[in-house]
């Protein structure tokens, strides 16, 4: 039944390809990551697998992600090209751009206009608490009373990165906000999904009605709603006096001509939508994990609170600067990154030229899966991998440290675009929101389930809170 499919010589080992199929029949293709351990347990941290004929490999550990991505930078930072992701999004803006010009000259302007924000009156902090001030509002009115907050951090996640797109917010119940974020989160589980895999192993079954369809004609009202925002700016504009994103590269447009640069209009309407879906689920996914473990360890939850009182005092809000003096809060707010491992396989990666890792060789065009949740569950890495505990990020003496091995982020020249924007969101968010309300998982809610549901991003399954209002500052 086994084919004899030559590896590539001196390619990472791994499970004999099936005719056809591959390794595909070895992964549970709704959630293969407890296969990727196994894998790993058998074949090593670098091992190969066949999707149908294509060769992958799927990196695991800190030691050779940071070889692969940091120390090899460049040889493994482009992306597959030619997988149903790549086909819904038509090879769109920067997440998904293979490593090139193109890619480059958008992610150097999306880091540019990011950090100048600075744009218009108003800085990304205030961005940021003029959002949370909504999520207060909103909670204050459920005081007493216990309910789903996952709406709510979508909904809060996505408007921080509207306001930074396109100059506006949209009220919780907006119909178009709600539209946006029902495509967003269906299409995040059809693409790491098993229609999904199904697609990119039988190129043959591509064209048949078969479910994936439904992620193709998401990606379409997406870009409808994408393109209409676009063409009502280029009505309100004033060239030369940006508002936000969306006007920064209309200017950029202007400058630039006709100078066969990679900035188009077709481009923007891909590019927004790539960001406002990379900002949306992963910073949402994070929060809702963060306060699931916040309401099942009260003694964590209130030794944040402590910490924020002390040093916040009478303050009318938080800044993201008083971060330096909250190790605690700090290294829970990281370890909860740690254990929500929002983007489990990172985006995947492909290498741009014959190279080699581990003492392997690695031909150009290799599809590369960096298993980041390998490193952040990584034993030897952590004092306690398996476990929630914000001593993970504490030093004998109670002050923050980081390991090297926390990246939820990824690593190397890929590393997620909007970190420091994401950093902020969580920080702000959360400091706020626990200074003012006290969490607590309801009486009736049975035991909390900390699997979480698999896709693109993890995610919480749904759970209640139970709301207390501590205090009566701002
Ligand atoms: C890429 C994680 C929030 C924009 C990535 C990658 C990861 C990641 C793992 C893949 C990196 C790689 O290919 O090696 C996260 C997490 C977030 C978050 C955990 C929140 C907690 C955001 C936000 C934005 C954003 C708020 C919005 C600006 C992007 C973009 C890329 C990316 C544009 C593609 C970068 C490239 O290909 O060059 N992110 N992200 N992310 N992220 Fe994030």
């Amino acid at each position: 039944l086994y084919i004899q499919i030559p590896r590539p010589k001196n390619f990472p080992p791994g499970p004999r390809p099936l005719p056809l199929f591959g390794n595909l029949l070895e992964l549970n293709i709704t959630n293969p990551l407890k296969d990727f351990e196994r894998l790993a347990d058998r074949y090593g941290k670098v091992y190969s697998l066949y999707l149908g004929s294509k060769p992958w490999i799927v990196l695991n550990g800190f030691e050779v992600l940071k070889e692969a991505l940091v120390t090899k930078a460049v040889d493994f930072a482009g992306r597959p090209q030619d997988l149903m992701v790549n086909h819904i999004t038509k090879g769109s803006g920067v997440i998904l751009s293979d490593y090139g010009p193109c890619w480059k000259e958008h992610r150097r302007f999306a880091l540019m206009t990011l950090r100048n924000f600075g744009l218009g009156k108003l800085s990304m902090e205030e961005r940021i608490l003029g959002e949370v001030s909504h999520v207060t509002a909103k909670l204050e009115k459920r005081v007493g009373n216990s309910f789903d907050p996952q709406t709510m951090f979508h909904n809060a996640a996505s408007n921080i990165i509207c306001i930074v797109l396109f100059g506006s917010r949209y009220d919780y119940d907006d119909e178009f906000l709600k539209i946006f974020i029902h495509l967003y989160t269906e299409n995040a589980k059809i693409a790491n999904g098993p229609w999904a895999m199904i697609y990119d192993t039988f190129p043959m079954l591509r064209f048949l009605p078969l479910p994936f369809k439904k992620a193709f004609a998401n990606a379409n009202k997406a870009r409808e709603l994408s393109a209409q925002l676009v063409n009502e700016h280029k009505k309100t504009r004033v060239p030369g006096e940006p508002r936000d994103f969306i006007d920064c590269y209309m200017d950029e447009l202007d400058k630039r001509g006709n100078d066969g640069s990679s900035f188009t209009e077709a481009q923007l309407i891909l590019y927004i939508l790539d960001l406002h879906f990379a900002g949306t689920d992963t910073t949402s996914n994070t929060l809702l994990t963060g306060f699931l473990y916040l309401m099942t360890h009260p003694e964590v939850q209130e030794k944040c609170q402590q910490e924020i009182d002390d040093v916040l005092g009478g303050k009318d809000h938080a800044s993201y600067e008083d971060r330096h003096e909250m190790p605690y809060t700090q290294a829970v707010i990281h370890e909860v990154q740690r254990v929500a491992n929002t983007v489990p396989l990172s985006v995947f990666h492909c290498t741009t030229k014959d190279t080699e890792l581990m003492g392997y060789n690695i031909p150009k065009g290799t599809f590369v899966i960096p298993n980041l949740t390998s490193v952040l569950k990584e034993e030897g890495q952590w004092k306690f991998p398996h476990e929630f505990n914000p001593d993970n990020f504490l030093n004998e003496q109670g002050q923050f440290e980081k390991p090297e091995a926390f990246m939820p982020f990824s690593a190397g020249p890929r590393v997620c675009l909007g970190e420091g924007l994401a950093r902020m969101e969580l920080f702000l968010v959360m400091v706020t929101l626990l200074r003012r309300f006290q969490f607590v998982w309801p009486d009736d809610a049975g035991e909390p389930d900390y699997t979480p549901v698999y896709g693109v991003t993890l995610t919480p399954k749904p759970y209640r809170m139970h709301i207390k209002c501590r205090q009566t500052v701002k």
